[in-house]
């Protein structure tokens, strides 16, 4: 069955709310009014995740002018609607927006506001498995931005996500994927975390290893396209191939294993599904932590990243400064190895004041090493320096 009509909600009176109106991108929604952000509410609405929402647009766009065909996308979990419609009205060649909710209050909105912004969307009431599950193959994009974990819709996604499509993942349980809490990481992503000053990036990467390692059973291999973690969130935009051979090697190349030393800072990785434990750091013989199994391939693709910075928008101008800012860090770290050093934390080790970031990764190019900020934190810095290198360009900053 395709794009199955929601049934007629004749029971949901939804003038008895009183609303608000909310501008984002090229559309106006209606909302039931609500003081704060609650997951609790009629009509779930975050205007925090505008950046998210301005963001998948262009990451869409890109991708339907590299397959340069029109596109099918699915809004699993569509809340106000405003999502799927902005994508139906904001990105060129899109065939068809299916925004579907399993809230009926918020299906009812999705239809008054569709028909507000004059943007045809299909729309349906379905739990989002069972929608992925009824359309395999259907969809070009599919876009799973639950409220907190996408992990129990992953499986289905795997199943239904066709040879060349675009998985677009957002996860708000970021202290599980951080490792502030373990045992959920452990049970919702079936990887270790690691509390570190770069756990937002190891966050990514589990969510990238398990999303790939799910996909693997059905034979799917995923390209990583755009990774990002900001605010209270992690997004991802991956790429979706077909093959037993191409997914064996995929696995082989991307996923194993962090070690870190929170001692001396050293860090080390591992391909493979099985960690080698326990270890002791070469630099200091402490006994090293580990994370995983986790992506250990690319998070950014330079190229995806630079023709979203080619079509961002003229106009609201602080919007995009701020839009181009994150994009011209994740696009500078693209061919950079995982895990960064924060530079406080590296200098508080070595008991001195840390010196400009410029200035350090000016020292670590000019050795000859690869250097970049990390968009996850300010102060962090990725490099292909090992610590000990990294240790004596600080010092040389003083010197
Ligand atoms: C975080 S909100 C979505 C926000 C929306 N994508 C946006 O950008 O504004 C999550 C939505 O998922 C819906 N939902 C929760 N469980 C679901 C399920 N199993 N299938 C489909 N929708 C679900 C909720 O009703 C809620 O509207």
């Amino acid at each position: 069955m395709f794009f199955v009509k929601y049934p007629i909600l004749k029971s949901i009176k939804i003038f008895l709310y009183s609303n608000m109106r909310v501008n984002e991108g090229r559309v106006t929604i209606k909302i039931p009014s609500f003081d704060k952000v609650s997951s609790k509410a009629p009509v779930f609405y975050n205007p925090s995740m505008e950046l998210n929402r301005d963001i998948s647009v262009l990451a869409i766009q890109q991708f339907q002018k590299e397959k340069k065909s029109k596109i099918k996308i699915a809004d699993l979990f569509a809340g106000s609607g405003i999502r799927g419609i902005r994508y139906r009205l904001e990105i060129e060649g899109t065939e068809r927006v299916l925004a579907n909710d399993i809230n009926p209050i918020a299906v009812e909105f999705i239809k008054r506001n569709s028909e507000l912004n004059k943007a045809p969307v299909d729309i349906t009431m379905e739990d989002a498995n069972i929608l992925l599950r009824k359309n395999r193959g259907v969809f070009d994009v599919v876009d799973i931005d639950p409220f907190g974990t996408p992990s129990p819709f992953i499986e289905s996604a795997g199943y239904s996500l066709k040879d060349g499509s675009l998985l677009c993942v957002t996860a708000t349980d970021t202290s599980s994927l951080c490792g502030t809490y373990k045992k959920p990481c452990i049970r919702k992503y079936n990887a270790v975390p690691l509390k570190t000053e770069y756990c937002h990036e190891n966050g990514l990467r589990i969510l990238t290893g398990f999303i790939s390692l799910t996909l693997a059973k059905y034979k799917k291999y995923i390209k990583a396209r755009l990774a990002y973690s900001s605010q209270h969130y992690m997004r991802l935009y991956l790429e979706i191939g077909k093959g037993a051979s191409k997914t064996d090697k995929s696995l082989k190349d991307n996923i194993g294993f962090i070690y870190h030393c929170h001692n001396c800072l050293f860090r080390s990785l591992e391909h493979g599904l099985l960690p080698i434990l326990p270890r002791e750091c070469p630099q200091c013989s402490e006994k090293l932590d580990f994370s995983g199994p986790l992506w250990i391939g690319e998070l950014e693709d330079e190229n995806f990243i630079k023709g979203m910075i080619r079509s961002l928008p003229e106009k609201k101008l602080n919007k995009k400064r701020n839009i181009l800012k994150l994009l011209k860090l994740l696009k500078g770290e693209s061919g950079m190895p995982p895990t960064f050093y924060d530079t406080h934390k590296v200098c508080s080790k070595m008991r001195i004041s840390a010196p400009p970031l410029k200035k350090i990764i000016k020292t670590l190019q000019e050795k000859g090493f690869k250097a970049t900020r990390s968009h996850c934190k300010a102060t962090g810095i990725k490099t292909n320096a090992p610590i000990i290198r990294l240790k004596e360009s600080i010092k040389e900053v003083y010197s």
